[in-house]
């Protein structure tokens, strides 16, 4: 039985339809933020200052008809500003976000692999029939890539200056020279901050994505660290033998098919002394919580589909956690579940990331 069309409110329709067509212009214009930061046109917009399309063409060597329609569309979506007679500047704030790879609130990265991330669309309904998700390498080398540099700005500014120090003994056991893993280290941006900080400390990290692996080897070789090494954690796995002071796991608890072991994993690898921080993304504990208090919770839903949940997924009795599925409760249950007895909130600052310092 369809609705009775007297019982239509037209001015409801009207709003989810500009509320629907808002999700459209978002995701078009992510992809404008996509091309600008693949080819340096926010960096190019922050070194010029006030330009025309023609200026910022002969600045970038790229064709002016193609700019104009880009930068008309980066003006129209609030992105830049648009001072007349032509010229197109970037904001010292919104370079901040689309421009410096330094800053905290970097966010361009993010967008590298936003193509790899829409091409599983394709096959994300066959997903949705078998249950079974995809890997974290589903999205190809350039997956590693994007989530390498949405949370390196994190890393690079506030991991070993700000949060290491608020951690109970952990900063002086690092000088001394302690044993140290990071699993699900990505491409090692994390364990690489805290190796080059430390140099009498061994530094590990451990994952089982094959380009982030790659990733890791070729920063560390860049880097000339020579105080870390990266593992292949599905035949070279975390020793469960208690020798390691210090365990970090930053963003992948929720996206691991077998998050209950890796934690029972991590308790055996720690000394009985040691210290886990797990930082993990910032959900309510229930749906209700989220649509209330959460606005980011429509996001995390959809990258959840996208890739945690999916990636927790992808064995066959997966847990499928997803983006929001490690919130605090699940994570106090968890670790006392795999006989860790502290646990302790830390709110760095980072609007994604709750953070956890938990011992056995
Ligand atoms: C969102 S990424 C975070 C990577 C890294 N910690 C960072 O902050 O850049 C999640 C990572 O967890 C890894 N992962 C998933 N399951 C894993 C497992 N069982 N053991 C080790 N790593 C795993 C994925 O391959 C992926 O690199």
């Amino acid at each position: 039985m369809g609705t009775d069309p007297r019982a239509i409110d037209p001015e409801k329709v009207k709003a989810s339809a500009e509320r629907v067509f808002g999700f459209l212009g978002g995701a078009v214009i992510s992809g404008m933020i996509y091309l600008g930061d693949r080819m340096g046109l926010y960096r190019a917009l922050q070194e010029a200052g006030p330009v025309t399309s023609e200026q910022l063409a002969r600045k970038t060597g790229l064709h002016e008809r193609w700019l104009r329609e880009w930068l008309h569309g980066q003006a129209a979506a609030g992105l830049i500003d648009y001072s007349g007679n032509g010229h197109f500047t970037l904001s010292p704030e919104m370079a901040m976000v689309l421009a410096d790879e330094n800053s905290l609130m970097f966010l361009a990265g993010g967008f590298c692999a936003l193509p790899q991330q829409m091409a599983v669309l394709e096959r994300l309904p066959e997903s949705f029939k078998s249950g079974l998700g995809l890997p974290y390498d589903a999205f190809g080398p350039e997956g590693a890539r994007g989530i390498e540099r949405l949370l390196a700005p994190w890393f690079r500014t506030q991991l070993v200056p700000v949060a290491l120090p608020k951690l109970d003994g952990v900063v002086a056991k690092l000088a001394a020279g302690a044993k140290v893993a990071d699993v699900g280290c990505g491409a090692g941006v994390a364990l690489l901050e805290m190796a080059k900080a430390y140099s009498k400390s061994v530094f590990h990290g451990y994952d089982i994505s094959q380009y982030a692996l790659e990733r890791a080897e070729a920063s560390k070789v860049k880097s000339g660290v020579r105080n870390a090494s990266f593992h292949d954690a599905n035949g070279d796995a975390l020793p469960g033998d208690e020798s390691f002071d210090f365990i970090t796991t930053f963003d992948c608890i929720h996206d691991m098919a077998n998050p209950a072991a890796v934690i029972r994993a991590i308790h055996r690898a720690l000394k009985p002394d040691g210290t886990w921080l797990i930082a993990d993304i910032h959900g309510e504990a229930t749906l209700e919580e989220n649509l209330a208090k959460n606005p980011m919770a429509g996001l995390m839903y959809g990258f959840s589909v996208l890739g945690c949940m999916s990636s927790a997924l992808s064995e066959p009795g997966g847990a499928g956690l997803g983006t929001l599925g490690f919130n605090e409760p699940v994570a106090r249950a968890m670790t006392a579940e795999a006989g860790f007895t502290r646990f302790e909130r830390h709110d760095f600052e980072n609007p994604i990331n709750a953070y956890y310092e938990v011992r056995p």
